[in-house]
């Protein structure tokens, strides 16, 4: 079987129908114990995936993860004529050399959940000079515009055309490079910069771009297909345009938010994990608030150790963009923190809407109180966001069982990890979402010894 399109039964295609393994229940109060490993990132797969439609040639990517967001990515190259062939060991092969234009009504009923959608678009100006993007969705975690992506592309020569059922991109003269300056780092918008400045006549300079380590990943992918792409260390970077580039061979950077998960998981459930494929380099800032929460590590050659070094403490925590400490983290962070003896604060300063997930929490038996203003702390470190939104934890708190319902990918597999922390059994519905960003997640959880049933 087809491992890489397996998980899209779990995706969500839209057609109302509720997938196999959408319910479980958990019986907690068990410590996690065992080895997990962790393949490509999810945040860098999906985007080497288009990165392909830019070659001229076959690009295999290796590593990459049998989860709902990659058979997305997958199934939406495909209807653009992309050939793409899966093996077992999560290597892809994409062959672009059918590239063509897809039906409208094919990428809406493709794109799922997935906001992957929109890094289509430079490749397909360039190929096709034309593009469309539907609706978009992702994670519902805030507004998430796609403003600096369309003022981009505009600046690259695009036409941008807003219609009833999404949005219609061309570019009859072709596209030209630009000067961007990005008012926030944005991780999105600075890949779509990337993937269409490499093809672009002329030479882009982006100011204020996302320098993560999965951005780093794709500048090395299209390195490798031909571009020509260098980096000043105060987030500046600039592309000059090549007129061809070639498939590229290429193994995905591994997923720093599972590893990170993971992590949160032992801490929580006073567990002993094994994470096997994950590098301390690229998660320095999450280690440091790992230890300072009372966790300890031991980073080996071939993966990280986590547990408890003794009592949780609390900590305060503002996510960032990189080499802050990132968004995703916090979730299962704040899980671990409703384990610690006192008041800890963690100011979430990317999405407008990443709290939320914590009142479900508290239905469990925390005390978190989120402050939906943000709350003014002396020691920031990471300036001030209108957006911003805080969560004050007050531990340790005994967790029991619920019923919750999963809000996004990664609420959601913290609101796992709160049920396995708790005393009792908890059942958690619309647990396919997790499997938008974490691979084989149910042999995963039995691999630590979770106590679990899919009941649905
Ligand atoms: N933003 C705008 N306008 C835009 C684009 C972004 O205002 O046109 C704002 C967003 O609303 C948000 C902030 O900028 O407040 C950051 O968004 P960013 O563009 O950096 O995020 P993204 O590219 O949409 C990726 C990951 C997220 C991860 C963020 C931050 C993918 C597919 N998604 O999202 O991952 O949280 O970067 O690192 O790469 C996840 O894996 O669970 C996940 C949500």
């Amino acid at each position: 079987m087809n491992t890489l399109l397996s998980e899209s039964a779990a995706s969500g295609r839209g057609d109302g129908s509720q997938p196999a393994g959408d319910v479980i229940t958990i019986r907690g109060g068990r410590p996690l114990r065992g080895t997990i490993e962790v393949k490509g990132a999810k945040n860098l797969a999906t985007k080497a995936m288009v990165a392909a439609l830019l070659g001229e040639t076959v690009s295999t990517l290796r590593d990459v993860p049998d989860i709902s967001d990659v058979a997305v990515v997958r199934s939406l190259l495909e209807v653009h004529g992309v050939t793409v062939d899966a093996d077992a060991d999560g290597t892809l092969r994409l062959d672009p050399k059918g590239a063509k234009s897809a039906a409208m009504d094919l990428i809406d009923a493709h794109a799922g959940a997935s906001r992957i959608p929109i890094l289509f678009c430079g490749p397909l100006l360039h190929l096709l000079g034309q593009a469309f993007i539907p609706d978009l969705g992702g994670c519902r975690i805030g507004d998430r515009p796609i403003d600096f992506h369309l003022n981009a592309l505009r600046n690259f020569g695009a036409v941008v055309e807003k219609l009833p059922s999404g949005i219609r991109l061309s570019a009859p003269d072709g596209l030209h490079g630009a000067n961007i300056e990005l008012p926030y780092p944005s991780v999105g918008a600075t890949e779509q910069v990337l993937l269409t400045a490499v093809r672009a006549k002329g030479t882009t300079e982006l100011r204020n771009a996302a320098i993560e380590p999965e951005i780093m990943d794709l500048i090395a992918v299209l390195q490798k297909m031909g571009a020509i792409i260098s980096y000043e260390p105060n987030r500046v970077i600039f592309i000059e345009g090549v007129d061809e580039l070639v498939g590229y061979d290429h193994r995905a950077i591994f997923d720093r938010n599972e590893v990170a998960s993971w992590a949160c998981a032992a801490l929580a459930t006073d567990g002993d994990i094994f994470v096997a494929g994950a590098k301390q380099q690229e998660m320095l800032t999450f280690l440091n608030v790992f230890r300072k929460a009372g966790g300890w590590f031991d980073v080996r050659e071939d993966g990280i150790q986590f547990r408890r070094a003794g009592d949780l403490k609390p900590v305060m925590v503002e996510t960032d963009v990189h080499p802050g400490f990132m968004t995703d983290w916090q979730q299962p962070l704040i899980v671990a923190l409703t384990q610690a003896e006192g008041t800890s604060i963690v100011h979430e300063t990317v999405y407008e809407n990443r709290l939320g997930f914590t009142q479900a929490l508290n239905h469990m038996g925390a005390d978190i109180v989120v402050h939906a203003e943000g709350l003014a702390s002396p020691d920031r470190r990471v300036p001030r966001r209108e957006l911003e939104q805080a969560a004050v934890i007050t531990g340790p708190t005994p967790l029991h069982g619920a019923d919750v319902v999963v809000p996004d990918l990664r609420g959601g597999y913290s609101y796992v990890i709160a049920a396995l922390t708790a005393a009792g059994e908890s059942t958690i519905s619309n647990v396919g979402i997790i499997r938008r960003g974490y691979e084989k997640f149910f042999d995963k959880l039995t691999a630590v010894g979770a106590d679990f049933d899919v009941v649905g």
